[in-house]
């Protein structure tokens, strides 16, 4: 089996043996009609796919995944699919979160414990994405991510209907008594149109885009719509480069440097991108080795411009970020800004600065001039005070100006069963100058971290007309949300956090540009508070369990405590 002109693949430690162990490695593999000369030492590429039909917006992979094995085919490797957990942010209860580090889990085994020599990661959906990611990460070996792409444009009685964002500001209307519920039923089928993830700028599109200014994926990853042809010929591509990657030993670690998330973070302000990328990253950045802390996403993001006009920040959707040239022009403005780490590594072996300085706009509607914004301050603010310790963010490009800025009383929801009890209650003591403070949806609380911290508002304050309140909560926001809103305060009220003290009728002050959010209550009756503070009962068993007993908190991206860090490639050896 050996040949002397190839070096040593990690796959040949299965196929290139010469034993009755080699006999079995090979010999049930040839069960699917591979034939012998295959298992000779050339670049077997694990496709590692999320696919599933829980899993709509990933449900498209089993054919994208035909593109990869092309090229990886025509550059002679031997691709070798295969299924990993697969999130469905629609469908999953209680939380897609909640198992994002579960998902991880099995990405990290699927690929340490298989015959791979490279990984192509097939991310759509929203935990999808830092679940392969962070998955791959632990184990380094050379990984090309390839993102599903988004839907078409939704629309909607001749207007754009964004994914996610469309629905938060319909269902207000509903609830408002301003659209009816046979036009919101209508609704659906035009929202959602074709195969793809969510086209505004939500979790899914944002974390494309992470993966894309980190230099996990070929130029152009993040917004070729999924039925666009483009989108298979970027897979063919994919499936092409990952042989060479993996002839080039070009592995994770020499692209998911530091200054990859640096131009990650800028990338995500200039996007106007999701606040879940924060956590993820966070996660990610501790799977690799990257000392990355909470306070860089201000540091380095929260000054910038957001000059990408998707919602829910702005107007357009992802098709048309597609047709104005993509994330490369972004990247192309950041780097004329002195603004992009240039010289980060990426996974076609150029420089980002290479890849993206001949970018062409083509729409200066849907990506603006550096100079003419469509937000001056766009980025991740991080708050802290005696509320949140250890910080809590907010994205003040999709907050109200006026609320950046805001003392309020406290009306206070012990948990989400009891938000739901009280909100639309007539008699609820609450007015648009209120701070809504939502307690036990943060990591442990929840558990899994739900994406609830945008709360719908009292009814008889949106027939008013209010549209936005300061909202602060351990929860996470989708990303195709917006608002006033405060998120991942830690630590989070089922740790024992400040969060869990208040009352109602506290005063809170929130304070953006001084990146203050403060509980207007004396030490003293902090600690009183606290002393009288009983923790919440445990999830009894299983994944829920172990996840409540070792996950992190937000401030440190959610991750489990024992899955920070990576544990390579090197697999102990079976016997037959
Ligand atoms: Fe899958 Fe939005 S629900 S990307």
């Amino acid at each position: 089996m050996k040949d002397d002109k190839k070096p040593a693949r990690r796959s040949q430690a299965w196929f290139g043996r010469d034993d009755r162990d080699g006999f079995v490695y090979r010999s049930w593999m040839k069960n699917q009609g591979h034939p012998h000369d295959l298992f000779d030492g050339r670049p077997i590429i694990g496709i590692c796919n999320t696919w599933s039909e829980l899993t709509p917006c990933n449900a498209h992979f089993r054919e994208l995944a035909d593109w990869v094995k092309r090229g990886v085919w025509e550059a002679g490797g031997f691709p070798l699919e295969f299924p990993v957990m697969s999130l469905g942010e629609t469908q999953l209860r209680p939380t897609a979160m909640l198992f994002r580090n579960l998902a991880s889990m099995d990405v990290e085994e699927s690929i340490r414990g298989n015959p791979i020599d490279g990984v192509v990661l097939m991310m759509g959906c929203d935990k999808t994405t830092p679940s392969l990611m962070m998955g791959a990460a632990s184990v380094d070996l050379p990984t090309i991510g390839l993102s599903g792409g988004p839907m078409l444009t939704g629309r909607f009685r001749g207007q754009k209907l964004g994914s996610g964002t469309g629905v938060w500001r319909m269902s207000e209307e509903v609830r408002a008594g301003t659209m009816t519920m046979e036009e919101f039923v209508e609704a659906e089928s035009c929202m959602h149109r074709s195969k793809g993830h969510c086209m505004t700028m939500g979790t899914a599109s944002s974390m494309a885009c992470m993966v894309e200014s980190l230099g996990m994926a070929l130029p152009g990853n993040a917004a070729i719509p999924a039925v666009d042809a483009r989108r298979f010929t970027l897979a063919q591509l994919t499936g092409r480069r990952i042989v060479d990657m993996v002839r080039e030993d070009l592995r994770m670690s020499r692209i998911l440097r530091r200054e990859a998330f640096v131009n990650a973070i800028r990338t995500n302000a200039a996007i106007g991108g999701s606040t879940n990328a924060v956590i993820h990253l966070l996660a990610l950045a501790g799977r690799i080795g990257v000392d990355l802390k909470l306070e860089d996403w201000d540091k380095l993001g929260s000054h910038l411009p957001c000059i990408v006009d998707l919602q829910p920040s702005g107007e357009s959707l992802m098709e048309d970020f597609f047709y104005a040239g993509g994330l490369p022009v972004v990247l192309r403005e950041l780097g004329e800004q002195g603004l992009l780490e240039r010289d980060a590594l990426t996974v076609n072996g150029h420089s980002v600065w290479d890849n993206v300085r001949e970018a062409q706009c083509y729409d200066r509607e849907v990506i603006r001039p550096w100079n003419q914004p469509l937000r001056a301050e766009a980025g991740i603010a991080v708050l802290r005070g005696n509320l949140a310790p250890d910080g809590a963010v907010i994205k003040p490009s999709a907050a109200t100006p006026e609320l950046l800025r805001h003392r309020g009383r406290a009306v206070v929801f012990e948990n989400i069963e009891h938000f739901h009890e009280r909100i639309n209650d007539e008699v609820l003591d609450v007015d648009e100058t209120c701070v809504l403070v939502l307690k036990n949806c943060g990591p442990r609380g929840y558990p899994g971290m739900a994406e609830v911290g945008n709360m719908p508002l009292p009814p008889k304050l949106l027939r008013k007309g209010v549209r936005d309140m300061v909202r602060i909560s351990d929860a996470r926001m989708s990303g195709t949300a917006y608002g006033t809103v405060v998120l991942h305060t830690a630590p989070e009220a089922a740790a024992g956090g400040p969060l869990a003290l208040v009352r109602d009728g506290d005063m809170i002050s929130l304070d953006v540009p001084a990146r203050s959010v403060t509980l207007e209550i004396s030490d003293e009756e902090m600690a009183a508070r606290r002393a009288a503070w009983q923790p919440p009962t445990p999830p009894r068993r299983g994944w829920a369990r172990l996840y409540v007993d070792h996950v992190l908190q937000a401030n440190r991206g959610a991750d489990l405590d024992f899955l920070v860090g990576g544990s390579g490639s090197e697999v102990a050896r079976d016997s037959h």
